[in-house]
């Protein structure tokens, strides 16, 4: 019997991943026929394990921690959303023997409020908490929506500002650190890894009221640290990640199989599973 197509993700710590599973049930929905395993690489041995997955008939592979940026700097052929993230979290194997790279990681958030929570984020004003490659991935689809204002909110000031450089011809964007926020926000995007270790990032309590659509884009078996704050201050709608994991796989099995799995379902199964 002929091999099954081989798809992968790649990261250094992976075993923990959720993607083979995701992309097992796309499979199964769409009834296509591939494989999907994670793959180890040593810290130093990106480029030469992403190398031999392709060499031995690999068709395409997604990109975790802490790989993303060297994805990046791999791939022959970027999409502007990979461009402009910096990194790239999707590759692809084309027709022509080109590496293409593309990040499905923003579209995948973006995907997930619209889509999925039903939130139109068209001229609300938005408040990011952190400047480092998550949110970075997530600027250009956030900005494609034209929220009135995104207001980028850091521990270290000068990378939020470095992020304000790179955006601010594509919309209204401003950055500063967490006690000068000003004013209140319609959505509030948690793009830290401050949960990680159990730090809430101290922001004023001004900036959100009951209707603040509240976001982290991490998520765990219990709500992250920053959810639970913002449940405290009286938030009633409070997102964890999840669903943005699932977006964003989605959006890689399209590139890479020309059809759209149906999402609603996987999420529910995850969402058990975890
Ligand atoms: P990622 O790929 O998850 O974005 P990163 O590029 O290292 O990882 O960025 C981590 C982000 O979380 C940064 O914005 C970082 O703030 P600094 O730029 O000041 O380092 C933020 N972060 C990490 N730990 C934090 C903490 N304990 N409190 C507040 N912000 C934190």
């Amino acid at each position: 019997m002929d091999m099954a197509d081989q798809y992968a993700v790649i990261g250094h710590p992976v075993a923990h991943s959720k993607s083979p599973k995701i992309h097992s049930l796309f499979a199964q929905q769409t009834q296509q026929r591939l494989e999907y395993k994670a793959v180890l690489a040593p810290m130093d041995g990106f480029s030469a394990t992403v190398r031999d997955f392709f060499l031995f008939g690999g068709l395409g592979c997604n990109v975790t921690v802490p790989f993303k940026q060297e994805a990046w700097q791999m791939a022959q052929q970027r999409s502007t959303y990979a461009e402009q993230a910096g990194a790239v979290n999707t590759l692809m194997r084309q027709a022509d023997g080109i590496l293409y790279g593309h990040n499905t990681d923003g579209i995948g958030l973006i995907r997930d409020l619209q889509i999925n929570q039903q939130y139109a984020l068209t001229n609300q004003r938005v408040l990011i908490l952190g400047a480092g490659g998550a949110v970075r991935g997530i600027m250009q689809p956030l900005l494609e929506t034209n929220p009135s204002e995104v207001w980028i909110a850091n521990r270290t000031e000068a990378t939020a500002a470095e992020l304000v450089g790179l955006f601010e011809r594509q919309g209204q964007v401003r950055s500063s650190g967490f006690s000068a926020i000003q004013g209140r926000f319609d959505l509030i995007i948690n793009g830290t890894s401050a949960s990680l270790q159990g730090d809430m990032p101290p922001i004023p309590s001004t900036c959100l009221d009951a209707d603040t659509v509240c976001y982290d884009m991490m998520y765990g078996q219990e709500p992250t640290i920053f959810l639970k704050w913002a449940k405290q201050q009286g938030a009633e709608r409070c997102i964890d990640g999840l669903g943005m994991l699932v977006e964003q796989a989605a959006e890689a099995f399209l590139l890479w199989r020309g059809i759209r799995p149906e999402t609603t379902s996987v999420l529910t199964t995850l969402r058990a599973s975890l």
